[in-house]
This record gives structure tokens, sequence and C-alpha cells, in this order.
């Protein structure tokens, strides 16, 4: 299972991605815009820190707009995945777009069938979005079990992207579903790492270890 980061933030990019846990990176409008900073420049620096699958998503909301952006965009570098939203004119430019080889991330997918019409026009991911369902009282993790089957049931390539991540469980319960790729806001990556028994540990191995240190 790869672990991507959900951040336009170059810092936590370079930190996490010197942790060794960082496959690709995953950016949308609002992202960018938390960072106060040109998108080709952000992700043209990103690009030269991690070395995997690196999603920017388009402004345009037509589908000819679409596809001339994405293709910018792919001119970029070769890990440029472009992302387009789960719209009639986002599918209609990844038919296009994935005729000729670029590599689409469809986003804000929030029912199976969407997810199933991504796969069939040809998307190279997909973006399920479980935190924002949890938060309309939906079940977020029902749609990944319900995606993955489909998934498997015909052998789609489409990986499935799972975003809106909330809190470690929802990566864990991916994992166990066998979505191929989480998309992890910092914070809960580093909740990931951490379990308060390994702390303890530690602790007690090195003040053991002072009392015998002089004897060794
Ligand atoms: O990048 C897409 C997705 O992960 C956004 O998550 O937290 O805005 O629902 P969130």
């Amino acid at each position: 299972m790869d672990f991507y980061i959900d951040t336009a933030n170059l810092d936590d990019i370079k930190k996490y991605n010197d942790w060794g846990v960082v496959d690709g990176v995953t950016t949308n409008p609002s992202l960018i815009a938390k960072e106060g900073v040109s998108l080709e420049k952000r992700i043209k620096e990103i690009i030269k820190v991690v070395d995997g699958p690196i999603s920017t998503e388009v402004i345009a909301t037509d589908s000819e707009q679409m596809i001339q952006e994405a293709r910018k965009y792919a001119t970029w570098h070769d890990n440029i995945v472009v992302k387009i939203p789960m719209t009639i004119d986002g599918m209609k430019a990844l038919k296009v777009l994935a005729k000729e080889g670029i590599k689409v991330n469809v986003t804000l997918v929030f029912s199976p069938g969407q997810a199933l019409i991504a796969a069939k026009n040809g998307a190279a991911y997909v973006s399920p979005f479980v935190g924002r369902l949890d938060d309309i009282s939906e079940d977020g993790m029902a749609l990944i079990h319900e995606v993955t089957t489909i998934y498997q049931h015909y052998n789609f390539d489409t990986k499935v992207i799972v975003a809106s991540v909330r809190h470690p469980r929802h990566v864990i319960d991916s994992a166990l579903m066998g979505a191929d790729i989480a998309t992890i806001p910092a914070a809960i990556l580093e909740k990931l790492f951490k379990h308060p028994l390994t702390d303890k540990g530690v602790k007690s191995f090195l003040a053991d270890w002072e009392k015998v240190k002089d004897k060794q």
C-alpha cells in the first residue's frame, strides 16, 4: 500500500519524505490556496523533492478547458497526475486525456457508481472522499469496500486513493480492504507512527541501560 501526503506545504513534504513514508503527493486548489503560492511554482518544487506521482488539480469546469489545462500540467514532468472532478465535463475530458496517455486522478468521488464510470473512462486513479461522507453521517469506509470490490471483479487498472482521511483508523481499514493508496494529511501521518507503549518501552530500556552502562 502506498502512502501519499495530502498537502502543498513544502516543509511538510520534505520532512515526511525524509521519514521514508512519502510515495506521492496530492494537492487541490484549497491546499494550494492555504499556502498562498503559485500553483506552477509549488508543483515544480514538489517534483524536485518527491520521486512519485504528484496530483495537480484543474481549475477549469468545461471539458475543453480541462483538457488544455491537463496537457499543460502533463508537460511539467512524467510524474504529474492530473486531478479532474467527477463531473460530466470531467468524464468527457478524461476520455480524451486517457487516450493521450495522460494520467488522471478522478476526484470528489462519493458513490460506487461514480467510481465505476471513472474506471470505465480510463482513470489511472480514483479518489473517494471518506471523511466528507462521515461528516454527513454516511459511511466513508463502506464506499471503499464497494469500490475495491467492484474493481476486483472487473480487473480495472484504476488505483484507489483513499482521500479525505481524518484519522489513522481510516488508513488501517483502507489497508484491510486492499485499497492501493491512502493520501494522508501530515497530522494523521504523525499519529500513525505513535504508540504510547513504544515511547514507554524506549524510556524503560534506556533507564535500565543507565544502571549497567559503566560495566560495559
Ligand atoms: O485532497 C483531497 C482530500 O483529501 C481533501 O480532504 O480533508 O478537505 O475533506 P478534506
